[in-house]
């Protein structure tokens, strides 16, 4: 990211960012329909924090309930699909662990529809599953999750369209000012030459960054695969982040 200085209307100088378009997606993605029009047109600026951000409301572990992380066990039944979990690291540049971090997940079910008034997807809906998840990664970055492996969905960009299965991620620093958010594919995936989101990530290794790992090693015997899946927030292995606008 390189920056440059440029004067608002209230006359303050603030610095403009240049986005590193080859391991994020670009902000204009043709391909990806809807990111016309929302897209920006302007350099993005910084704008500095203020007491409001400081003092807001903190993120702390008494705010993530018993079952929180575990999608599975927070309704009366247990949801259908195939139970995974999901666990990694969220790692700063040169590999530090970042702990007492808001990691946040949604997902459509296992047939792929989401619980959400705008999803029309024909799938059936799941009594026993909301489809979303949080925690707080421990003092050595670790976070984790039980849910079941969503399904593929279509999305009407074109022709067609399908959605790899995937799993949204946000994560927040110490404030909700600092949020970042990406999406987490599942290994194989048939769909993903088709599919403008995970394709606007120009670079293969940073696509390949936003591809899970199946993990033996963790898997339980009898009951659950596992995936893993590092975050990195910064440096050469950087995680891919999106425009929080981005929401298919
Ligand atoms: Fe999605």
């Amino acid at each position: 990211m390189t920056t440059k200085e440029s004067r608002s209307s209230t006359g303050l100088i603030l610095p403009s960012y240049a986005r590193d378009d080859a391991s994020h997606p670009a902000l204009n993605t043709p391909e990806y329909h809807s990111s016309a029009l929302r897209h920006p047109q302007q350099p993005l600026q910084y704008l500095p924090e203020y007491l409001t951000e400081v003092t807001g409301p903190l993120l702390g572990q008494d705010r993530c309930g018993e079952h929180d992380h575990d999608l599975t066990v927070q309704h009366d039944g247990e949801p259908l699909g195939e139970r995974i979990i999901v666990s990694g690291r969220v790692l700063d540049s040169g590999g530090k662990p970042v702990p007492n971090t808001l990691v946040e997940v949604w997902q459509a079910n296992s047939a792929g529809r989401y619980l959400h008034q705008g999803d029309r997807h024909p799938a059936p809906l799941d009594p026993n599953f909301s489809g979303t998840g949080r925690c707080m990664t421990d003092e050595d970055g670790f976070y984790r999750f039980i849910t079941i492996k969503p399904g593929a969905y279509p999305w009407r960009n074109h022709d067609n369209a399908w959605r790899p299965a995937h799993i949204h991620f946000s994560l927040c620093g110490q404030a909700f000012t600092q949020r970042l958010i990406t999406q987490m594919y599942f290994p194989g995936d048939p769909l993903f030459y088709q599919d403008p989101i995970f394709n606007s990530v120009r670079d293969p290794k940073a696509r390949d960054r936003m591809i899970s790992r199946f993990d033996l090693d963790t898997t339980v015997p009898e009951w659950a695969l596992s995936y893993k899946f590092d975050i990195v927030l910064r440096g050469p292995h950087a995680s891919v982040f999106e425009d929080e606008e981005d929401d298919d």
